[in-house]
Parts: structure tokens; C-alpha cells; sequence
């Protein structure tokens, strides 16, 4: 099955689909193989790995399938030059970068063959980095999981906005999507893709504790919460964490003293030790839209069928 875009031409994938890059979720070979290989976008996510970690990791989604894939890197992480160097000796296909500016890597990339996607939330980025010459983009609106933008612009507006403004730019549009409506929305509105980030945390493959995936699977549209303005904002699941948070922010309380608690939970918390009261459980507003855990291939074929019937059910004035 193929549904060509200016995303699948750039990435020579066969579907538009995108499984976004997740730290823990997705920094293991299994989940980016198996969307790989049933013709989706499979992305590794380098943030929160070891140098060995990320190279097995490629060498395994290597040995498995001959389809591109992705790396997702963060520019802020710790050591982040030599992540850098490990990726640009390996030649991979496709790099992902979010954070920090696409200066750092881009000509050092573009030299070694490697598509350059840089991943922004507004409008502004988006024009900066398109000047910079990457070749496409990631935007991301308020309903995201992880770090949604500042003023929670959403998706359906600032899909728009980018695409109105560098419709020659191959984008993919995330936060908010969860099935082939949703692909069908983001096509609609000028993206060549969408994303799946909390959608992809209920499959087998995801590399999360399974309270994680049973948080995910419990969860309705309005269970997340945004916490740590100025420290990093997260989209995260309402706990006692994000109650403790709220509080704090309620009552004026300083940054040092929202950093403290802000810093003290953590994703890692949630998604390896399985602690989904005190952790970051990091989901967009899509987790209300997840109720069952399906393999990470078979999903993309479904993603790709419901896509087919809500097209074919639009009406055409
Ligand atoms: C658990 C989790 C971890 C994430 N980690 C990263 C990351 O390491 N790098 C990144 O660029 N985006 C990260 N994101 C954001 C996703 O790439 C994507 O923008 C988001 O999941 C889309 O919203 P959705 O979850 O509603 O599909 C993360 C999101 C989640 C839910």
C-alpha cells in the first residue's frame, strides 16, 4: 500500500505516517524497525542513550529492515557533539533535530548525504530554519506530548500558518494525531505527514513500563496538564505530581521553588521505573483517543486504511 506525499518523495518511505521520536518510548530498536518496516517513518530517539546503546541500536534496525529511518537528536542533550559525530561516521539516512538552532548540524550533514529534518513549534522557527536549508520540517502544536509550544498554538493553526508560508517545505505535523482522520486532517491542512507520538506508546513495542501503557490506555482528552512554564513546559498526565506543580504555580510560588519539584519528577521515572504518580508521564491530548494496545506494524496499516475510508467519505462540493 502506497499514499504518495511530498514527505514519502523526500524520506522514500510508502506512507505519510510518522511514529515521532520519544525518549525511552522509542530509544530502542524495536518500535522504529517495526513501523519501518510496514512502510512508516520509524524514528530512534537518541536523547536520553548511551553512545553504544545508539550505535547497536542502528546496526539492529540496520540488520532488519533495508527501509529508511530516522534519529531524533536534541541538541541540549548532554554530550551532544559526540551523539553528533557517532551519527554523521554512521551516514544515517535521516536525522531528526529538535532544540537549538539547525546551524550546528546542517552542512556537516548535508555533507555525508543525510536528509536534515529540524523539528519547530511556530511560525518563526519555521521560516528560520527553512532559510537555514533544512529539508523539512516537524511542527508541533499545543496538543503534543513532551514539549508542546510556549503558548499552546495548536496544531490546526499552526500546521496552517507554516504550510501557508513555506508551501515548497515538506512538513510533518504533530501533536493531536492518533488515526487515519487524523492523517486525513493533517493533509488536509498542507502537511506531507503526521506524527504519532502517545498513540505509538500502546503497542508491544514501546519502550515503557507497562503502568505506562496502562496510564495511557485509562486516560481521556483532558487528563493531561501543562506544568513548568519557564522551566520547560511538559505536557504530561494530570498525578500528584502536576497537582503539586499546579499548586505551586497557584499560589505565585518562586521558579526556585517550582524548579525544585519540577526537576525532582522526571520521564525516565515514569517510563523505566514505572512510577506514574510521581513521574513525567509524558502523553499529548491523543491519549484519550488510545484505548487498546495493537503492534506497532499493524497499526501503521490501520492508521493507512482509516485514512482511505475518511477520504473516500468526505463530501466533494
Ligand atoms: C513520552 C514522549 C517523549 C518525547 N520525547 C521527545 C524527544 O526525545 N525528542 C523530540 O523531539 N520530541 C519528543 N517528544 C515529542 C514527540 O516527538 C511529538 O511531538 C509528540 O509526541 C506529538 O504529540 P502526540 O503525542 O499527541 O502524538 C516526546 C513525546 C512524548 C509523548
Amino acid at each position: 500500500m502506497k499514499i504518495e506525499t511530498s514527505v514519502t518523495r523526500l524520506l522514500g518511505i510508502d506512507l505519510p505516517i510518522a511514529q515521532a521520536g520519544m525518549s525511552w518510548a522509542s530509544s530502542g530498536s524495536a518500535l522504529p524497525l517495526a513501523v519501518a518496516r510496514a512502510g512508516g517513518l520509524g524514528v530512534l530517539a537518541a536523547g536520553p542513550m548511551r553512545l553504544p546503546d545508539l550505535g547497536r541500536a542502528i546496526d539492529e534496525i540496520r540488520a532488519g529492515t533495508d527501509r529508511p529511518f530516522a534519529v531524533n537528536m536534541p541538541l541540549y542533550r548532554q554530550g551532544a557533539d559526540e551523539v553528533l559525530d557517532l551519527l554523521a561516521e554512521r551516514r544515517i539516512r535521516i536525522l531528526i533535530a529538535s532544540q537549538g538552532g539547525p546551524k550546528r548540524y546542517l552542512d556537516r550533514f548535508h555533507g555525508v548525504g543525510t536528509i536534515c529534518i529540524h523539528v519547530v513549534a511556530s511560525e518563526e522557527h519555521a521560516l528560520k530554519a527553512a532559510d537555514a536549508g533544512v529539508d523539512g520540517l516537524v511542527v508541533v502544536g499545543g496538543e503534543a506530548g513532551g514539549h508542546p509550544p510556549a503558548e499552546l498554538v495548536s496544531t490546526l493553526v499552526v500546521v496552517r500558518a507554516v504550510a501557508r508560508a513555506l508551501g515548497h517545505v515538506p512538513i510533518i505535523a504533530s501533536g493531536g494525531f492518533a488515526d487515519g482522520c487524523g492523517l486525513a486532517a493533517a493533509l488536509a491542512l498542507g502537511a506531507g505527514a503526521a506524527n504519532f507520538g502517545t498513540r505509538f506508546i500502546a503497542t508491544p513495542e514501546a519502550n515503557v513500563h507497562a503502568a505506562y501503557k496502562q496510564a495511557v490506555l485509562a486516560a481521556g482528552i483532558a487528563s493531561t496538564r501543562t506544568v513548568g512554564q519557564g522551566l520547560g513546559m511538559v505536557r504530561t498526565l494530570a498525578n500528584p505530581f502536576t497537582d503539586r506543580m499546579q499548586e505551586l504555580e497557584a499560589a505565585g510560588a518562586g521558579l526556585d521553588d517550582r524548579k525544585a519539584v519540577f526537576i525532582a519528577s522526571t520521564l525516565k521515572m515514569a517510563a523505566l521505573d514505572g512510577d506514574v504518580e510521581w513521574g513525567k508521564v509524558e502523553v499529548g491530548q491523543t491519549v484519550g483517543l488510545v484505548h487498546d494496545l495493537v503492534p506497532a506494524g499493524e497499526l501503521v496499516l490501520r492508521i493507512a486504511e482509516e485514512y482511505r475510508t475518511a477520504v473516500a467519505g468526505l463530501p466533494v462540493g
